[in-house]
């Protein structure tokens, strides 16, 4: 039963009525290291979480990140070998369209039983566009919703500061920190709260 109040605060700007004809995708090549036009928002298709299946995982094992987000984030092939492992564990491809654009895993914390988001990542290609907020958003959705979870964890390095701004912004509080991995929660209460950010 999914718990009374909504765990996450909601988009800026809904995906839900932005408008499609506006997107600018297709070029999914690579082209790190150059700075592309800022692309609003509200100019993004709707992001959609979409399942794991053959016709998709080539697509997910080829994503990619920037060198210096490497080290935040074992490669995607090892995180589906990881995700085939546990029963609770769910691989998670971030579509744009009809685009593969990104990845996330989410599975149940075996020390605290509560659910936790795993692996979150967009395509170096697509950062920065709304993507991995609204990603996060719908993964928070659906852990409420399909899962009632009140609780959702997620781990990050503490000099991850995209991922710890994006977190906190979403009402993640620290929780724990073993050397530089920190652990964050978000609660039903914490999510009600204005960010601090
Ligand atoms: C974290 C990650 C998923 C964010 O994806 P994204 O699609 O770029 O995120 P968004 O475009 O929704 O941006 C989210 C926020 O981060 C900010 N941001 C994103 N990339 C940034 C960068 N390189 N520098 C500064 N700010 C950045 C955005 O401005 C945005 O802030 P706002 O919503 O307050 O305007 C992506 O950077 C990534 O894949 N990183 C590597 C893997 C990782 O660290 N995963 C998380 C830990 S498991």
């Amino acid at each position: 039963m999914a718990p009374a109040g909504h765990p996450v605060r909601r988009a800026r700007a809904p995906c839900e009525a932005m408008t499609p004809a506006r997107i600018i995708i297709g070029t999914l090549g690579r082209f790190e290291g150059v700075q592309r036009p800022a692309v609003s928002h509200d100019s993004i298709q709707p992001v959609r979480l979409v399942d794991v299946d053959a016709g998709n995982r080539d697509a997910i094992v080829r994503l990619e990140l920037a060198p210096s987000q490497r080290e935040f984030l074992p490669d995607t092939e090892s995180s589906l070998e990881m995700a085939s492992r546990y029963p609770d564990a769910r691989a998670l491809g971030v579509a744009v369209g009809d685009h593969i654009v990104g990845f996330a895993l989410i599975g149940i914390d075996e020390s605290t039983g509560y659910w936790k988001v795993f692996r979150l990542l967009v395509d170096v290609a697509m950062q920065r566009r709304g993507i991995g907020r609204r990603a996060m958003e719908l993964l928070l959705e659906r852990l409420r919703d399909r899962h009632g979870a009140d609780h959702v964890l997620v781990a990050y390095q503490d000099h991850n500061e995209v991922a710890r701004r994006l977190y906190a912004s979403l009402g993640f509080v620290e929780l724990d920190r073993v050397g530089s991995k920190v652990t964050a929660i978000l609660s039903d209460e914490a999510a009600r709260r204005p960010s601090q950010e």
